[in-house]
């Protein structure tokens, strides 16, 4: 007889240690289990079905829903890189932050690294949203999964995290599109999500401090020893580096096109 767990590919974090049985998904439970727990169980409670539910735990492993559909991953396929997809990863962002805004915080034990404090407030993002962490139907984003990093945030950090991959705001020589359209693509995620005027350019200040929070987050664990993180690192060190300075070079770019 075949096995029936399946590996679920794509992640760095836990390579090879996620596995879908049927509509259950396996995987290593995340590091601030009780809080990620209930702040999963708060978002099924609100009616928010774009992310998984927690089914139950069994030693270190977390069993959650199974959520149909596909994760997109860097570089983003064609199917990934339409404006149905960009508008619609914005606006489940949105909804997502709207199921977010009841869950209280501050009784829980959040993981680390923190998000940086200028970026936390009471709103709980999901802190880690890349493309292999958005689950797709045909072009249109329907589901968020991996809350490993989810805690204290804000809407600014989580949408630097989604314009830096969906925008994406990458070197010339990386980018599937070209510079203008680039720059209109971060005007729309803003626009789809329905963030405050007041709020626009804080994001595109957030978009360097996001990338650094980021690459830090992989190179120390990498510098561990996880092998995962350290191969993934030695694949996009260049990309990251051209990445960084694209971001640097562009920054009164950004803030215009967040007005
Ligand atoms: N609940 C789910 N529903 C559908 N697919 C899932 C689910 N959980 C995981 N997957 C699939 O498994 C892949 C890896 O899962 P996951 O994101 O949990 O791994 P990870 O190694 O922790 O990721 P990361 O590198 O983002 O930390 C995802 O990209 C997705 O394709
Ligand atoms: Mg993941």
């Amino acid at each position: 007889m075949e096995p029936r767990a399946v590996e679920l590919a794509g992640g760095v974090a836990n390579t090879g240690r996620v596995y879908r049985v049927g509509g259950l998904v396996y995987r290593p439970a995340a590091p601030a289990r009780p809080a990620t727990h209930a702040f999963l169980r708060h978002l099924a409670g609100v009616g928010f079905t774009g992310s998984p539910r927690v089914v139950h735990t069994c030693g270190d492993l977390e069993i959650l829903s199974w959520l149909p559909g596909r994760a997109a991953r860097a570089p983003l396929p064609d199917w990934a890189l339409t404006e149905t997809a960009l508008l619609s990863a914005a606006g489940l962002l949105r909804r997502f932050h709207d199921a977010s805004a009841g869950f209280a915080p501050d009784e829980w034990e959040w993981p680390v690294p923190r998000v940086p404090q200028q970026y936390r407030t009471h709103l709980i993002g999901h802190n880690d949203v890349h493309p292999g962490n958005l689950i797709f139907v045909g072009e249109r984003a329907t589901g968020l999964i991996d809350f490993d990093l989810a805690g204290p945030s804000s809407a600014v950090w989580d949408l630097a995290t989604l314009a830096r991959a969906w925008a994406p705001t990458l070197a010339d020589e990386d980018a599937p599109h070209s510079e203008a359209a680039r720059l209109d693509r971060f005007t729309a995620i803003l626009d789809a999500y329905g963030l405050p005027a007041a709020d626009r350019t804080e994001v595109a200040e957030a978009l360097l401090p996001n990338h650094d929070w980021t690459y830090q987050l992989v190179r120390t664990a990498a510098r561990a020893g996880h092998s995962g993180f350290r191969e993934y690192w030695r694949a996009v060190s260049p990309r990251t580096e051209r990445a960084r300075n694209w971001l640097i070079a562009h920054h009164a770019d950004l803030r215009a096109a967040a007005c």
